[in-house]
């Protein structure tokens, strides 16, 4: 056992990369409420799913197994970046004199900058064993699209990107890094498809969101026989992939003899807070204390806000309708800088979580969440994504209650990405630019009016 007062980063050997990814619907003691069709608001098939999704992808969407082999083909890219480093916040410790232990889980490090390549190179995989061409889908901060045109790249397929509007605009290097491995950028909204001329005809100022962009490659996808969809959160799949951050996590902290009391995760369509959590409400189904809280913005509070109902995915009704927590599928988000986490709706696994009590959540405004980003790069060095800023905002609160309290409590959380292309959202907070942009209800309130009804 390597004494945990020395150590400031845990690093697992390539050997100890998990063979096996973790579904929590196994442990779950409600099982997942069924997708419903977006054209008939009956049951959908797996068939119905097969226009835009792999067969393999489709069969764990639905996966009641609890351990998902991780193909050969995809354990052998994970070596070149994982195990992610495991890291003692000392730094930070430091800085808010707390007698907390705070570690984070770095999934910045990579090539692509965020957790978003443990799940595109399996999906860019599964659709190459298929024989599937292209893939077509929608980015909103920018490493969602880096990451799947990088697993395209890798396994010689091409990629469309519908970035959203105002993310495109603010980070034209996100863009180019795209562009570098080889994917098609676009605008979103844009007048290709059907979704992006009506959004444009009835809001020409748009700023675009995730709801839309998601619409757009949706219809590129059913309307391409070789090209299929890709989607970097929500789905049961995804969040499986993700499954790996927090077995990692766990094996690390092992070596360590340390377990969490608290497991933080920033929460957008809530993959990465299912990817480092879940792991850990398997144990905490069998009876083990550990708290898990979702983290998301205030401007976007889906969580803390929104209501549990079945919603479509994306603006133009086109995705599966899911029971969520949601602010109404056509609500978009003022421009947050986070734009990873402007989603409307929810992942249906981390919803139903939230509202059977299993898990928390908590949000913050931009300016918190800016303040809390740089304490943590003049203590730890990382200049975090504004996204996962909203992790440490919270790690941080935990903190300082333990400070109050003098509770030596384990504080884990996930630093999901970096934030070296979000400089354009730093330079604003400290020119004294940003502003906190305010949920806007009654627009939610006006969107959660179109809901649809689906034949339960
Ligand atoms: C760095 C980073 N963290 C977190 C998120 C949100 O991830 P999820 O949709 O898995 O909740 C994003 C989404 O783009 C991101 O870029």
């Amino acid at each position: 056992m390597i004494n945990k007062q020395n150590v400031t980063k845990i690093v697992l050997g390539e050997q100890e990369i998990p063979k096996f990814w973790y579904n929590v619907v196994a442990d779950m003691p409600v099982k997942p409420a069924p997708y419903f069709n977006p054209m008939t608001n009956e049951l959908l098939s797996p068939a119905d799913m097969q226009a835009i999704f792999p067969m393999e992808l489709i069969m764990q969407e639905v996966s009641g197994e609890r351990y998902i082999e991780i193909p050969k083909e995809v354990r052998d890219f994970y070596t070149s970046f994982r195990p992610s480093p495991l890291y003692r916040a000392r730094g930070l410790e430091k800085a808010l004199g707390t007698p907390a232990r705070i570690y984070y889980k770095y999934e910045g490090g990579n090539a692509t900058g965020s957790h978003k390549l443990n799940t595109s190179i399996a999906q860019a995989y599964y659709n190459k064993a298929e024989g599937i061409k292209r893939i077509a889908t929608e980015t909103g901060a920018g490493q969602w699209g880096t990451a799947i045109s990088l697993a395209c790249n890798h396994f010689e397929m091409d990629c469309t990107v519908y970035m959203v509007k105002v993310s495109y605009e603010q980070k034209p290097y996100r863009r180019s890094i795209m562009n570098t491995y080889g994917a098609t950028v676009y605008s979103s909204p844009t007048t290709l498809t059907n979704a992006g001329r009506g959004i444009l005809a009835a809001h020409p100022d748009t700023t675009g969101s995730l709801g839309i962009a998601i619409s757009e490659a949706v219809e590129d996808a059913a309307t391409h026989g070789d090209t299929n969809y890709s989607l970097g959160s929500v789905l049961n799949h995804v969040c499986l992939h993700q499954s790996i951050i927090g077995i990692e996590s766990k094996k690390a902290m092992e070596q360590i003899d340390e377990y969490p009391d608290v497991v933080i995760a920033c929460c957008g369509g809530g993959s990465n807070f299912a990817g480092i959590a879940f792991p850990f409400l398997q144990d905490k189904f069998a009876g083990k204390k550990v708290r898990c809280v979702a983290v998301e913005p205030k401007a976007c509070p889906t969580l803390t806000k929104g209501i549990y109902a079945f919603d479509y995915g994306d603006t133009a009704k086109m995705a599966p309708i899911v029971k969520m927590y949601t602010l109404g599928h056509d609500f978009t988000p003022s421009g947050i800088h986070a734009g990873g986490l402007r989603y409307h709706g929810d992942s249906a696994l981390v919803s139903q979580l939230y509202n059977e009590g299993h898990i928390e959540a908590a949000a913050y405004g931009q300016l918190e969440v800016f303040d809390a980003a740089v304490l943590f790069a003049r203590t730890e060095n990382i200049v975090p994504a504004p996204e996962s800023a909203h992790a440490i905002k919270h790690a941080i609160v935990e903190a300082l209650e333990c400070k109050e309290s003098g509770e030596e409590k384990v504080i884990l959380f996930s630093l999901s990405g970096n934030g070296y292309f979000d400089m354009f959202a730093y330079d604003k907070y400290f020119a004294g630019d940003m502003v906190d942009t305010e949920f806007e209800m009654k627009e939610s309130e006006r969107a959660l009016e179109m809901l649809p009804k689906v034949n339960a």
